[in-house]
């Protein structure tokens, strides 16, 4: 049992995003003496929380498995603030299709999937030849990276099986008493884990959309590699194991609601218009809603047009949708593109019935 610490780093110092002054912040001086020590911080990405300890620590990498609750054959994401670091990581030459994209879009929100070399533990990977590596732009994540001069292995913040964590808030109610310090940076930018992608000779496969989308991926790469999205169904042995878990999820029973159902007969019909029921809709379709008819909690998810507020907010609107007593959470499909994609796919994964 630890007693969980929260110290938190003022906005200014985020948005002016020097790196070296919060590196001298008293949050990022004791997260990084705990990390050395080989325990576990959890600190924001631009992404989500992580929950991070020296990768090259199989005992401080253990620590983190543990307070997640995380399976051990689900393999960690290793971050590193310079690119000197990745020569350690990883075995072999960089293809250049990756460096085209580590060029573009590093630091940032995309993951690359590397041979690994044999200083990274077993553990870390759980036991895969490869290692999955990115370097997030969050200034704190930079500054502790920068601070413990170690590369930090770190899923995200939150314990197994529930939405990713986008505020200190969120990892507090998730692992309190579990971990010793939480840095507070605030609410997460994009609020959806990194894109991960796997190169191979003539293929970039996206085994996990996120911010950094397809097309933007394709127009990096150009025509030397078709880029392809890999689903779960493709393979029976999942290629991103953290793909056969059932992720995101909120306890209680969620359907995706398509985008040409009424979700007034889908009350009626299955005869849940009651207020132990929670509508989360578009505020365009909030507006078209007969709400005299409706008995069932509505929530706003945001405009339809505007993809990134949707992202940003969701897993915090599962999460809150979760603390109160419902027995069933509708929520509006959102369009396939863009980031829309990543928040289809993550709603697909923790739903029970696309109706
Ligand atoms: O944005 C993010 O990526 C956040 C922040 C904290 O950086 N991290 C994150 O980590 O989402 P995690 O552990 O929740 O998700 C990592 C995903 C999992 O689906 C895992 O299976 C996959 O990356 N992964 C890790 N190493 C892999 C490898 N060597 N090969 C294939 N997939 C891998
Ligand atoms: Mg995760």
């Amino acid at each position: 049992m630890y007693k969980t610490a929260l110290l938190k780093i003022k906005r200014d110092l985020i948005n002016n995003n020097n790196i070296e002054i919060i590196e001298q912040t008293k949050a990022i001086k004791q997260a990084a003496e705990l990390i050395v020590e080989n325990e576990v911080v959890a600190f924001p990405t631009e992404t989500v929380y992580g929950l991070g300890a020296n990768a090259l620590q199989e005992k401080a990498v253990l620590k983190i498995f543990e307070a997640k609750g995380r399976p051990t054959d689900n393999p960690l994401i290793v971050h590193i603030s310079r690119r000197e670091q990745l020569f350690k990581l990883i075995k072999g030459c960089i293809l250049k299709v990756a460096d085209k994209l580590i060029d573009e879009f590093w630091p940032g929100p995309l993951t690359i999937i590397f041979k690994k070399s044999s200083q990274v533990p077993q553990i870390t990977t759980a036991s895969l030849e490869t290692v999955a590596v990115r370097m997030p732009s969050h200034p704190i994540a930079l500054a502790l990276i920068n601070q413990t001069e170690l590369p930090l292995a770190a899923p995200s913040a939150n314990s197994s099986g529930f939405p990713s964590p986008t505020s200190a808030e969120h990892v507090y109610s998730d692992l309190n008493g579990k971990i010793p310090l939480i840095i507070d940076g605030g609410i997460c930018d994009i609020g959806l884990e990194s894109t991960v992608v796997e190169i191979q000779s003539e293929q970039v496969n996206i085994l996990r959309p996120g911010a950094i989308t397809m097309e933007m991926i394709k127009k990096v790469v150009g025509n030397t590699h078709l880029v392809k999205t890999i689903n779960l169904k493709e393979h029976v042995k999942p290629k991103s194991p953290g793909m056969k878990y059932k992720h995101y999820s909120p306890s209680t029973p969620l359907w995706i609601v398509k985008k040409n159902s009424s979700i007034t007969k889908i009350l009626k019909k299955n005869n849940i218009n009651n207020e132990k029921t929670l509508i989360i809709v578009s505020s365009e379709t909030l507006q078209n809603l007969k709400l005299n008819q409706i008995k069932a909690r509505i929530k706003n998810l945001g405009s339809i047009n505007d993809l990134n507020y949707i992202a940003k907010n969701l897993f915090k609107i599962l999460r809150e949708s979760d603390l109160e007593d419902f027995k069933l959470i509708l929520i509006e499909e959102v369009s396939q593109k863009d980031i829309g994609i990543a928040v289809m796919n993550r709603l697909t994964k923790a739903a029970t019935k696309i109706i």
